[in-house]
């Protein structure tokens, strides 16, 4: 039997020989996030991080926007009369998948910013691991635009891509700037045509893929959480983080590599991955 693809409504997940490409559909909205897409992403993310037919994961967009933010209708004034637990409620389904999943995520995670980016979908984007941009792509913080400060986790993401110059020229002004610029802003690896979008992405996804998996979830946990800590301590993680990396390395990554560089050199670590 085969399994059943995950998603279906608001968020549709295609497999593509390793790649899970997750994409927000809720193009008529421009892909504005509301309280149910966010519901059913929590589901999809939860599925896909043990669905062996997903080895990384490409977030984008249906149509001619990444998105658009958070919904105005579905997610702010649907949930403004609500009480306060339940609103609570809603507010938790967002921060799971937008940056609490996104962040630590088993798998690698790229974002594809196809079009249109605004305001909360600047958590997901930051929250990926890697983000290449349709170079036309339009990004803005534009809260300032409709009399809010960029709130959920937004100010906080920025601040670890952007520096504070920047992020605040934008935090204030509400300004939009285009992928270009998002690569000189540190909020996406590159920017590319939009013809060659799709094809640089899923060269990326397939270099990580060409990756020790165990590794390479080892690596970006270790980055994103030794940069929360003092020097110290982040050489004590980082140290134990190699031996445990080891531990529970299946395929016994380092000793193949050591083998085959020192004793058979028959790979430079400098030129590329060992034979797996
Ligand atoms: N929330 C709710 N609905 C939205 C959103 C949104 N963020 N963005 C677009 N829509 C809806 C529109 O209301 C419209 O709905 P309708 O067809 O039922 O009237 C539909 O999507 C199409 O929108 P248009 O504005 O007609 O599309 P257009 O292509 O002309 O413009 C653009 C696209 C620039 C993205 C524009 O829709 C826009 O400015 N959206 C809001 C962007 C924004 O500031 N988002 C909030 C960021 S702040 C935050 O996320 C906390």
């Amino acid at each position: 039997t085969t399994k059943p693809i995950p998603g279906g409504r608001e968020v549709l997940v295609e497999f593509d020989d390793g790649i899970a490409w997750v994409q927000i559909n809720r193009p008529a909205k421009r892909n504005a996030m509301s309280v149910g897409l966010a519901q059913e992403m929590n589901e999809v993310l939860d599925a896909l991080e043990t669905d062996e037919r997903c080895g990384v994961i490409v977030l984008t967009g249906v149509g001619e926007a990444f998105s658009a933010g958070m919904d105005l209708k579905d997610f702010f004034r649907a949930t403004d009369g609500l009480g306060d637990i339940e609103r609570h409620r809603a507010y938790r389904a967002t921060r799971a998948w937008q940056w609490r999943t996104l962040m630590h995520y088993a798998k690698p995670t790229i974002a594809m910013v196809n079009g249109w980016c605004f305001g909360g979908a600047f958590t997901p984007l930051i929250c990926c691991d890697l983000a290449i941009a349709d170079e036309k792509a339009v990004f803005g913080l534009s809260e300032i635009n409709w009399g809010v400060i960029p709130g959920g986790v937004v100010s906080k993401a920025i601040g670890t891509v952007m520096g504070d110059r920047q992020a605040l020229y934008y935090v204030m002004t509400g300004e939009q700037f285009d992928g270009a610029k998002a690569v000189s802003l540190g909020l996406v690896n590159e920017a590319v045509p939009k013809e060659r979008l799709r094809q640089r992405t899923t060269e990326l996804a397939r270099t990580l893929l060409g990756k020790n998996p165990t590794v390479l979830r080892q690596a970006k946990l270790a980055y994103k959480y030794s940069r929360e800590m003092n020097w110290e301590q982040a050489s004590e993680y980082l140290t134990a983080k190699v031996d445990q990396t080891n531990f529970v390395d299946p395929e016994r990554g380092k000793e193949q590599g050591l083998k085959q560089f020192l004793d058979e050199k028959t790979f430079r670590p400098g030129m590329g991955t060992y034979t797996r």
